[in-house]
């Protein structure tokens, strides 16, 4: 059955016991998100804060911060997302578009003028030297002013003012972005709506990077099997999710930026302030109870990473699969932010190693990498112990080190300061063979065989070793 709204995927989160709630009161200054971080560490679970100080108004973190959690939200396991992750992610759907109804609870209250107060919602502030608070989980919807197609994506915001936030578009090709800059060449505002705390499946399509003519709102309707419901907006040319939590009307404003940060992004570093994108508030709707949603970024891996690390990975599966079929298992890690890129490889063959570094750099996600391992088969990639002890015992690193120079790096990355043009490497960690110029057989790894490991996993019980 699909989630209406974040509170059936709350009700279910609970049921498999992947949510635990914190009735004591916290600070949205700071105090939220370190709990948050604390907690992870021992469990890896969604925490809804049923009192922030300062509001009546709960908050939901880490909803979708585990693959599990993701697999809820999708109603799928993962050998069926493995199946249909093109399908749901790349190929537009149209089979479940969205509907206009009347009336939606995401307007059961409205507020307009001078009611419009931005600082009556628990907003939190993650780190100490971050410019302000900041609005990290909501689904900003706008139309292209040519076309009339929709988009949703997720961009973090800095609250400014009761009726003022900054937003960050962290590459050119952000579509609200393009959206924003039709009207701006014509000196007008592009109408936003931003949309606070919804059912997984819409902000799911909203943080993944779907093509320019997927409607991600269409897109999430398919995933779902069931169409979203919209209500239109009240003083802006949109339509919003009938049963979100909040949603805040706006206009993003033409030839105005405004100072935005420190903030402390996804590699787990303060920004440097810059002078960034301005929407005035117009209108907030909300239900009567609303839940405030937010994710958090940095060094955690129980942060928004782990969504992307899940997801992508299943469709970096499919593409790998198909153009370098030598590889049998590899793994982008959340702890490294998907830079270093393990494979392991069924070696027949010599030079594998350079075979995957001629072909990876061409995919556009390698953007993200920065070092690729490749590992024999007999490594397990998740599995960093073997990494390492493939890296420390296979590598000759006279010959098995590639330098792959002017290739285009993450603009994000502190260690290149963002540098376009970088250098990226590849380290053949495989046992060599003697057509590489290895000056014997490669030892063999002394290992016990897969018979005798499943007889003693048989009989473990009858070790008596507890
Ligand atoms: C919690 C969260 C925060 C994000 N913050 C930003 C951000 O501040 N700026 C940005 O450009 N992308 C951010 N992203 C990534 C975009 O939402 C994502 O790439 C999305 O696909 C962009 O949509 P678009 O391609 O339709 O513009 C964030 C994603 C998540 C999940």
């Amino acid at each position: 059955m699909p989630y209406r709204d974040v509170r059936e995927f709350i009700k279910r989160l609970e049921d498999e016991g992947e949510l635990v709630r914190v009735k004591a009161e916290v600070d949205w200054d700071q105090e939220l998100s370190a709990v948050f971080v604390r907690a992870s560490k021992e469990k890896n679970r969604a925490i809804l804060f049923e009192k922030v100080k300062g509001s009546g108004f709960p908050v939901l973190i880490g909803q979708l911060t585990s693959s599990k959690r993701v697999e809820l939200a999708f109603e799928r396991n993962s050998r069926e997302l493995d199946d249909e992750i093109e399908n749901l992610l790349n190929i537009p759907r149209n089979d479940f578009p969205p509907v206009i109804v009347e009336r939606g609870k995401s307007q059961e209250v409205v507020l307009t003028g001078d009611d419009v107060d931005l600082l009556k919602f628990p907003v939190p502030k993650f780190n100490p030297k971050e410019g302000g608070r900041y609005i990290t989980a909501g689904v900003s919807i706008s139309k292209d002013p040519e076309t009339g197609a929709r988009n949703a994506g997720i961009y973090r915001m800095m609250v400014r003012d009761k009726n003022e936030i900054n937003v960050n578009f962290g590459f050119p090709n952000r579509h609200m972005l393009r959206h924003f800059q039709k009207r701006e060449k014509e000196g007008k505002p592009l109408d936003v709506a931003v949309v606070i705390g919804c059912d997984p499946a819409v902000w799911l399509c909203a943080a993944l990077p779907l093509a320019g003519k997927i409607d991600e709102v269409a897109q999430a309707g398919a995933v779902r099997g069931k169409a979203v419901e919209m209500v239109k907006c009240r003083t802006v040319d949109l339509e919003v999710l009938a049963d979100a939590e909040i949603v805040l009307e706006g206009e993003l404003l033409p030839n105005t930026k405004k100072p935005e940060g420190p903030y402390v992004d996804f590699q787990g570093y303060y920004t440097k302030v810059k002078d960034n994108y301005v929407i005035r508030i117009k209108c907030i709707t909300h239900r009567k109870d609303a839940i405030f949603e937010t994710s958090m970024t940095g060094q955690t891996p129980e942060g928004e990473m782990e969504v992307y690390r899940y997801l992508l990975s299943k469709q970096q599966k499919a593409q790998l699969k198909k153009a370098l079929p030598q590889i049998v298992d590899f793994t982008f890690d959340s702890a490294s932010m998907g830079h270093i890129y393990v494979v392991s490889v069924r070696k027949e063959k010599p030079f594998v190693a350079k075979e995957i570094n001629e072909k990876i750099w061409t995919f556009p996600w390698s953007i993200m990498i920065k070092m690729l391992v490749v590992v024999d088969e007999d490594i397990d990639v998740n599995d960093p112990s073997q990494v390492m002890w493939a890296l420390a015992t296979r590598v000759d690193f006279e010959k098995d080190i590639i330098l792959n120079p002017k290739l285009q790096g993450p603009s994000f990355d502190v260690a290149t300061a963002g540098r376009q043009s970088v250098a990226k490497v590849t380290i053949d960690a495989t046992m060599k063979l003697q057509e590489e110029g290895y000056p014997a057989k490669f030892p063999e790894p002394g290992k016990s065989s897969k018979e005798i490991i499943e007889k003693v996993m048989k009989r473990w019980g009858e070790y008596g070793i507890r």
